[in-house]
């Protein structure tokens, strides 16, 4: 071997490894993976082709001159996950605390220039102290350049972030512009300040974990899509996640070979819903059952959980599902569940996923806090989302498809494609009970017997109304199918809808109600 490449042997290994082997053992203390391990872990065996090995930071304040580590403290550079390109970034915290200097941003921009002209998936393992102090202005210029491309990016590639570590300050913005936030219990914390700057400015005393923790961010802001029990988990549902998704937004998703009986009917789908309609079920039994075997993958499960969004199969074919959910606050559209669905429904149209939709609704959650925090301005966003979506959409209306919300759930007027309901559909402007008591509230009144005279009025407002006959009459409802057919009639009409074209006014962009 050459002398030159003995050198360039010595330097790799030097790269490798990191801020040493103390910093590494201490990072294993906390219950944490090093960047390289977690590579690993996300990537193809193999498959991994680092860049940007020999970066240094070029700073000399603060005695840094002295401190200079080969990598800088993030690996960055290209892989696999089942066979298909990937460009992925691993902060090393090891290194100066995983923090960002001029060259490490330099060096994520990189990647992620060389992601946005070959379309590939953007994946970024967080585990940083945030800017690197000693460079000052500079790491907060170099934070803005990735903000900027994580927004030049969205809509073209997937960008994935893990928090795996602390990810404080503005640092949480990329990882708040990319398309899904996966966050591991108990070792990783989001939060725009901590909680010693809490207590100063509002006095409360929180914890970590409970002001910035996985649960806390999966379940209560939303800023988190998955909250992982550990690191190892959090890279594997990556892996799965990605399984549906396309490359880019100019690709379809991957089809995987089918091996679900496409006209599996499933009886039990038709004793489903109970026969009082305000009993709740579990759409999620609705949702297992139709698509293709176990391949219903829920995305922001623990977060507004009246609507349930997630990614399935469906003849093979990747969807995504979105879904009103009985069983919680009676399936009710209230700000969160609007904006966790049209964030969802925004995404699956960028990138070429069919929307499956079930619906079962009462409506709009009424009340002051609603209406005080813009539950309008918020349910618009579901609505716009569904009707700027061009991707195929079908509905299949289970059960309450009531008022403002039996428009906004992809129906027939926002160009739903096929729209199917379940015999025990109910499509009216609102349930029996309010409808009877405003359009007969002087009969009611004048009655000898008001409850008796409001149980006759509700059961002829029932029969009218509460059914699916009416909107099917006038097209707005293409089929009252039988619930075991669902399957089949959705997978048919993926089928048909595989060649659809649609398109929407040349703009710069629309002005979605933020
Ligand atoms: C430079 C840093 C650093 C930083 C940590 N280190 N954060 N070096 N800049 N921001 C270094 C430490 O000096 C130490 O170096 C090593 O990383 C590990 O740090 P520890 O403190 O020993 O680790 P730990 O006890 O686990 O605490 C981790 C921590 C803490 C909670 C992240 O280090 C911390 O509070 N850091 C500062 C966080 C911060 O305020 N960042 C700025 C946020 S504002 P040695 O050599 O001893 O191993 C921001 C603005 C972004 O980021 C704006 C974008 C628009």
């Amino acid at each position: 071997m050459t002398t030159a490449i003995k050198t360039l042997e010595k330097m790799r290994s030097k790269a490798i490894e990191g801020g040493g082997k103390e910093r590494l053992q201490k990072q294993h203390d906390k219950g944490k993976l090093s960047a390289r391990e977690r590579l690993d872990i996300l990537l193809d065996p193999n498959s991994f082709t680092e860049l940007d090995m020999f970066v240094k930071h070029r700073s000399s304040d603060f005695g840094m001159n002295e401190q200079k580590i080969l990598t800088d403290g993030v690996i960055t550079g290209y892989g696999e996950i089942e066979g298909r390109k990937v460009m992925v970034f691993s902060q090393d915290f090891t290194v100066f605390g995983g923090s960002l200097s001029e060259a490490f941003a330099e060096k994520i921009c990189k990647i992620m220039d060389m992601a946005l002209k070959s379309g590939v998936p953007i994946i970024g393992l967080n585990d940083s102290g945030g800017a690197r102090i000693q460079e000052g202005v500079v790491s907060l210029g170099g934070y803005a350049d990735i903000f900027l491309r994580n927004t030049l990016a969205s809509g073209v590639v997937p960008q994935i972030s893990a928090i795996l570590g602390p990810c404080a300050g503005g640092a949480v913005y990329s990882p708040a512009i990319t398309d899904f936030v996966f966050m591991a219990k108990e070792t990783s914390h989001m939060f725009v300040t901590g909680p010693s700057v809490v207590k100063t400015v509002t006095h409360e005393e929180v914890s970590m974990e409970e002001l910035g923790g996985a649960d806390t961010h999966a379940s209560k802001s939303g800023v988190a899509h998955f909250a992982c029990e550990n690191e190892v988990e959090a890279l594997q549902k990556i892996r799965t996640l990605l399984s549906y998704l396309p490359s880019n937004n100019l690709d379809n998703p991957p089809v995987i070979d089918n091996v679900d009986d496409a006209n599996r009917q499933n009886e039990e789908l038709d004793t489903l819903i109970p026969e009082n309609s305000n009993k709740p079920y579990d759409m999620h039994k609705v949702i297992n059952i139709i698509v293709d075997g176990d391949s219903f993958f829920e995305v922001h499960a623990d977060y507004a959980r009246n609507i349930i969004v997630g990614f399935a199969r469906l003849g093979g074919h990747s969807v995504g599902i979105v879904a009103n959910q009985p069983a919680h606050l009676a399936g009710v559209l209230d700000i969160d569940s609007s904006v966790k669905g049209a964030r969802f429904v925004r995404f699956c149209d960028a990138f070429n996923i069919p929307i499956i939709t079930f619906e079962d609704v009462p409506g709009f959650l009424p009340g002051t806090e609603q209406e005080w925090q813009g539950i309008i301005r918020n349910g618009a966003k579901l609505l716009y989302a569904f009707a700027e979506a061009t991707v195929p959409k079908l509905t299949v209306i289970t059960r309450k498809a009531y008022g403002g919300a039996y428009d906004v759930m992809s129906s027939k007027h926002i160009r739903g494609d096929f729209n199917f309901a379940w015999p025990s559909a109910e499509i009216a402007v609102m349930g029996p009970k309010g409808a009877v008591e405003i359009i007969f509230k002087s009969a009611i009144s004048k009655s000898e017997n008001p409850e008796k005279e409001t149980d006759k009025l509700m059961a002829d407002y029932r029969e009218k109304f509460a059914n699916p006959y009416v909107a099917a009459e006038r097209g707005y409802i293409d089929d009252v199918i039988k619930p075991h057919e669902t399957r089949w009639r959705l997978i048919n009409g993926l089928e048909l809808l595989s060649s659809k074209v649609d398109k929407n006014p040349k703009k710069k962009h629309g002005n979605i109600p933020l």
